[in-house]
């Protein structure tokens, strides 16, 4: 591909939101030594993406200007670093761009081959670049309020909020497929599409009972997987069981006060911050579980290259039901 050139999304500093990505031309990467080439097929987008825009991880992310943002990626294998023996041209794939070089809203990127799996063709390009941050994180945070996904889980209950998002609503899926008790947040209008994904018992978040947090059958939580912003301890804690532990993927300064704490004064009930890494086996292992048929990616809407400023602009209202997605080309 050298000295080809490709259709790219960018933007050049901090902030701006949707009006600061620029649609440009610019020549298609090569791919290092444990890279591959991939023509991209569809990106999803993750809050992630946006608040490094927002400067919210400066100064480590982006690196440099002008950045192409997005990680979450599904595409073809085209080209393969001289150290790749794990895949050929023409393979199907979901990846996970490096954070630091992005590279997502473009038609061509390169990836890691340690963060690129196959993607079996029952597994479609949206339903694959929905998988690596969402659904890793809803995998990881399950795995560490200790589900396991061989049968063998102790009967736990599961408070998931906002369940109706890009990692809530495959938390969700995921706690059912480990047997546990998923009690879910989300907005009136996504009750029915919470429990469609087999959550037992859903509330409202925006009245009083949803704002307690409180099971509707009396369940005491022995995991919260926390998935928005604006709920206090104070909440949480008469919800718990005796060892129950909030696992909080948004965490504040007070959510890692209040962490440090705990562990300080050995307390029972905990809240911990959670940064999840995805990884080659979970995004393997997730892709099988779409293969299977016993997991989704639900698409809340699709947007072409052209048009990313809008994938860009639903992101950022975080009203999403479930992943939205960039289509790129269809190979
Ligand atoms: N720590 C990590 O490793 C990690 C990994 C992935 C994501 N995250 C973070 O986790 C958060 C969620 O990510 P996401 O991709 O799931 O976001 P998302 O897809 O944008 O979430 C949107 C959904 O959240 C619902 N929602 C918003 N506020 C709510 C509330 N108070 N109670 C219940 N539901 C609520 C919305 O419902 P309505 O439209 O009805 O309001 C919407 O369906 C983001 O802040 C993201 O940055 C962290």
């Amino acid at each position: 591909m050298a000295g080809k050139t490709m259709r790219a999304v960018q933007y050049s500093g901090y902030g701006g939101g949707f009006s600061a990505l620029k649609h440009v031309e610019i020549p298609v990467p090569s791919p290092k030594k444990d890279e591959v080439l991939l023509k991209l097929e569809a990106a999803s987008i993750n809050p992630v993406d946006w608040k490094i825009q927002k400067g919210l991880l400066r100064p480590l992310l982006p690196p440099k200007f002008p950045f192409i943002p997005v990680t979450d990626v599904a595409g073809e294998v085209i080209e393969l670093g001289s150290a790749v023996k794990d895949f050929e041209a023409g393979d199907k794939v979901v990846s996970m761009l490096s954070v630091k070089k992005g590279g997502g809203l473009a038609e061509y990127a390169v990836a890691s081959s340690n963060l690129t799996v196959n993607r079996p063709p029952e597994v479609s390009a949206a339903d694959g670049a929905g998988l690596p941050i969402s659904a890793c994180t809803a995998l990881q945070v399950l795995k560490s309020g200790g589900a396991q996904f061989d049968g063998t889980t102790k009967p736990l209950n599961v408070l998931i909020t906002a369940a109706s998002g890009g990692v809530g609503h495959y938390a969700v899926q995921l706690a059912k497929l480990a047997n546990l008790h998923v009690t879910a947040t989300c907005g009136a209008r996504n009750i029915e599409f919470v429990k469609s994904l087999g959550a037992d018992e859903v509330l409202d978040y925006k009245t009083s009972e949803g704002a307690s947090l409180k099971s509707p059958s009396g369940k005491m939580y022995d995991i919260v997987i926390h998935c928005t912003v604006g709920i206090g301890w104070s909440t949480f804690e008469p919800n718990l069981s005796d060892h129950g532990k909030v696992i909080d993927i948004t965490p504040s300064p007070a959510t890692f006060l209040s962490s440090a704490l705990k562990k300080l004064t050995f307390a029972k009930k905990m809240i911990v911050p959670l940064l999840a890494l995805p990884t080659k086996a979970d995004m393997q292992y997730l892709a099988g579980l779409v293969k299977d048929g016993r997991l989704k990616t639900v698409v809340d809407s699709k947007y072409p290259l052209s048009n990313a400023e809008d994938a860009w602009a639903k992101s950022i209202g975080g009203h999403a039901t479930g992943k939205i997605i960039v289509e790129i080309s269809s190979t």
